[in-house]
């Protein structure tokens, strides 16, 4: 077989199962997907694929040096790994899995990949490795790191990690940094399939604080053509920032929801903040745009109008994950809130 092998870490997950899906249709390749099935892990997000010959499911844990070794098997080409504890809420109520998973399993796999030898490594980070930002200006790649959350620190010590493999050992990484992701599979916890779950049977819509906080959207399938270049013509030891040019603050994306719910207002509910919350993020992804033609193509309209039907359409999905752990997760964090 002379594709080219992928391995995708966490493809279980929101954006990973988007990506390896996304990767399936658009290019001859193989692909090994290594995911533990956390809590947010979901077989059901690539039902579709089971059975597809150029897809291989590992059950396993990326901070686990057999599980790690076992899912690259005799040669892979490609690394991209998303797996990570990815809810800042979570990892305010307990850090811990964060710092095993995000850092810890990332060492691991960057450890494989220097042993074993890979095309490319493609960490997955975020924008909020960079902190907050006030009323103006944009994270530039050059943005000092500066993380606020446990969950964005563990992230910003993976990226040092993967840089320093590149540096010491030649290991051919790349980092992506992008905003928030929105679109089909995300786990009912974060903000848009949140609301529109509990809007769907008329429960409160939490607000944190004022709700003027700032997040620039991107759609799911932007942020996965972003990643696939980036996997095949990242110049190794460069960060690539991603965002969608779409600055909103939450109280918008409630107003937008509930216009395409057909919902009251009455829903919403202002509860504590969020502790160390970041105000406003916001992207400059010229350097992508220029070095590799990236543009965004997804308009945030049209985009939301999608998601927001597919959770409509799809709702056995999120009813079958709404129940017992996310249960005592949302009465944990949202009782006395
Ligand atoms: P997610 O929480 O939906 O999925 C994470 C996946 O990783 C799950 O399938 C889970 O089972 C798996 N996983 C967790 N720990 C693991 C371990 N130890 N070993 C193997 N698999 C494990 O996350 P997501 O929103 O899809 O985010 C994916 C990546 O993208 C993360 O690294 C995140 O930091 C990054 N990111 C997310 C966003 C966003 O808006 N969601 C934006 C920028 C970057
Ligand atoms: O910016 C990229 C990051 O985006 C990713 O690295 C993270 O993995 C991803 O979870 C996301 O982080 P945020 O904290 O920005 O996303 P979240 O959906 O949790 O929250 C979005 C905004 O909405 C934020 O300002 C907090 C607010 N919020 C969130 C929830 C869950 C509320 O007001 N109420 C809520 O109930």
């Amino acid at each position: 077989m002379d594709s080219r092998h992928i391995l995708v870490t966490g493809g279980c997950g929101f954006i990973g199962s988007n990506f390896i899906r996304h990767m399936l249709s658009a290019s001859p390749v193989r692909v090994t997907n290594l995911d533990k099935l956390t809590y947010a892990g979901n077989l059901e997000n690539l039902k579709d694929l089971e059975g597809h010959p150029s897809y291989t499911f590992v059950r396993g844990d990326i901070a686990d040096e057999a599980d790690v070794e076992r899912a690259f098997g005799t040669h892979v080409d490609g690394v991209i790994n998303f797996a990570a504890e990815s809810h800042v809420d979570r990892s305010i109520i307990n850090p811990d899995a964060f710092i095993r998973t995000n850092i810890y399993g990332t060492y691991r796999l960057l450890e494989q990949a220097r042993k074993k030898g890979t095309g490319r490594f493609l960490q997955v980070s975020t924008d909020e490795v960079y902190g907050s930002l006030g009323e103006t200006g944009k994270f530039r790649e050059e943005t000092p790191l500066a993380p606020n959350s446990p969950y964005s620190a563990s992230k910003a010590a993976a990226d040092m990690l993967a840089m320093a493999y590149h540096k010491t050992f030649g290991l051919p990484v790349t980092i992506t940094r992008c905003s928030n992701n929105y679109g089909p599979y995300q786990f009912p916890e974060k903000l848009i399939p949140l609301l529109v779950s509990n809007a769907l049977v008329d429960r409160d819509l939490p607000v944190y604080g004022d709700g003027l906080q700032v997040r620039d959207w991107i759609h799911v399938k932007d942020h996965c053509r972003a990643l696939a270049l980036v996997l095949e013509k990242g110049v190794p030891g460069r960060v690539y920032n991603v965002g969608g040019g779409n600055e909103r603050t939450n109280l918008e994306i409630v107003e937008i929801i509930l216009e395409l719910l057909d919902k009251p207002r009455t829903l919403v509910r202002h509860v504590q903040d969020r502790p160390g919350h970041d105000r406003r993020y916001a992207i400059d992804s010229t350097k992508i745009g220029r070095e590799l033609g990236f543009e965004v193509s997804v308009p945030f309209r049209s985009g939301m109008e999608e998601t927001v039907r597919w959770y409509v359409e799809h709702r056995s999905w999120w009813e079958r994950i709404k129940t017992g752990e996310y249960l005592s997760y949302y009465e944990t964090w949202y009782k006395n809130r």
